[in-house]
């Protein structure tokens, strides 16, 4: 198991716009880091606030060591703690997803209310002070639907993330959405070969028939350099999109950490469907047609989200081992839409059903080829792979930051 200094050692000799070491994909010591240096620091998409729509409704969540569970309390607000009672550490809520009007842990009863105070503990005696036993909090914030939380102590900066998703995020009103469809499937391969498996549609015409239907793996539809830079196609839907009010431009962070634009799909396709049409009858918000294409956004460590205008995919990523991850996906539609009526669900969650299952087989075999002895890392193409250059840059700059020495304070 590699320690700090061996992982120092593997991202310094790392070779420029190669793939990373086979133990920077499979080492449990990195995975360790990993958790410790980004998962429990960053700000991680826990859900959609839709999922939580009355007081009471919870969802849970495992980051590394960490259950956390995120619940929308009686204010509607919604908010995250450690999913740990503070009488002797039982996990609170141990369902997926659940509605109740109390926290009530299961061991011996102690009872939270939905802002995480004690409100009861049995027979704990005299001078028992239940205030000072509230749940653990968990930085949380719902912007404009979409739900993250950090366990850092103080949390990095959200701010701007926070005001360009308002933005990009309010024409598909996600407050007005519902969850039609939610998947969990477990890769067998390391979180960062999920995402760079993500970050680019190199494989895509080999894996992908049934979304290649309706998405172009034109490497040039995503090399956007700024809001007035893009292929021809791009720009010619961010004007239409900017004169009917739809915020589409590339917009990211300057690190690259995270991304939005709105690209559109091949010919005049107006969803990720086998027919290229709507999947859903009832557009979501206020968006103006149907071919608005898809709003792409993500943000590092684990998330990617489609936000079409007949509905939302959102995706969510979390490390299980250091060779598998879990994948988490909702399909979004609007809260009014009847199945069977505004939509068939098999007809919405068919392509990125098949999607999910094509990425995880070669996620699973490129982990396995990296297991190999005989696995060295190769050049990514700078043409195809210019998403997953842009991801390892941020992972290895990152990962150097934080796993240097810190200079010693000076002794008084
Ligand atoms: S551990 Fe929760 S009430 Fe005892
Ligand atoms: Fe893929």
């Amino acid at each position: 198991m590699l320690n700090t200094h061996d992982i120092q050692a593997q991202l310094s000799a790392r070779k420029r716009n190669f793939s990373l070491s086979r133990e920077l994909y499979s080492d449990p010591g990195v995975l360790e880091a990993d958790l410790q240096h980004i998962f429990y620091k960053e700000w991680l998409f826990a859900v959609p606030a839709c999922e939580l729509a009355k007081p009471g409704a919870y969802a849970t969540m495992q980051v590394g060591a960490y259950p956390v569970v995120i619940i929308r309390g009686s204010d509607n607000r919604i908010r995250a703690f450690h999913n740990v009672c503070r009488h002797r550490g039982q996990r609170l809520c141990s369902h997926a997803t659940g509605s109740t009007q109390k926290l009530v842990c299961p061991y011996h009863q102690w009872t939270y209310d939905l802002d995480g105070k004690l409100l009861y503990a049995r027979e704990m005696g005299e001078g028992f002070d239940a205030a000072a036993y509230g749940l653990k909090k968990v930085h949380c914030i719902d912007m404009a639907g979409v739900v993250y939380i950090c366990l850092a102590d103080i949390p990095p900066p959200i701010a701007e993330l926070a005001q360009t998703a308002m933005k990009y995020l309010a024409p598909s009103a996600l407050q007005d959405a519902k969850v039609a469809f939610s998947s969990t499937i477990i890769e067998k391969g390391n979180w960062k070969l999920v995402i760079e498996n993500n970050r680019e549609c190199y494989h895509c015409s080999g894996s992908h028939p049934s979304l290649c239907r309706t998405f172009s793996d034109n490497p040039k539809i995503g090399a956007m350099d700024g809001p007035d830079s893009a292929s021809p196609e791009i720009m010619a839907h961010w004007q239409r999109c900017d004169a009917a009010g739809l915020p589409s431009r590339f917009v990211h962070q300057a690190k690259m950490q995270w991304r939005l634009a709105r690209v559109p799909l091949l010919g005049n396709a107006e969803s990720y469907t086998m027919s290229t049409k709507a999947a859903v009858t009832k557009r979501m918000g206020t968006m103006p047609f149907n071919d608005a294409g898809s709003l792409l956004m993500y943000h590092y460590p684990n998330t990617w989200n489609h936000f079409l205008a007949d509905q939302a995919i959102v995706f969510r990523i979390l490390p299980i081992s250091a060779t598998e991850t879990e994948v988490t996906t909702k399909w979004l539609v609007h809260k009014d839409a009847v199945e069977g009526v505004d939509y068939d669900l098999e007809n919405l969650t068919e392509v990125w059903m098949n999607t999910n299952d094509e990425d995880r087989q070669v996620v699973e075999e490129n982990q396995k080829g990296i297991l190999s002895p005989a696995y060295e890392p190769g050049p990514y193409s700078t043409i195809q792979e210019e998403g997953v250059i842009q991801f390892v840059d941020w992972y290895c700059n990152i990962m150097q930051d934080r796993l240097a020495p810190r200079p010693a304070l000076a002794a008084e």
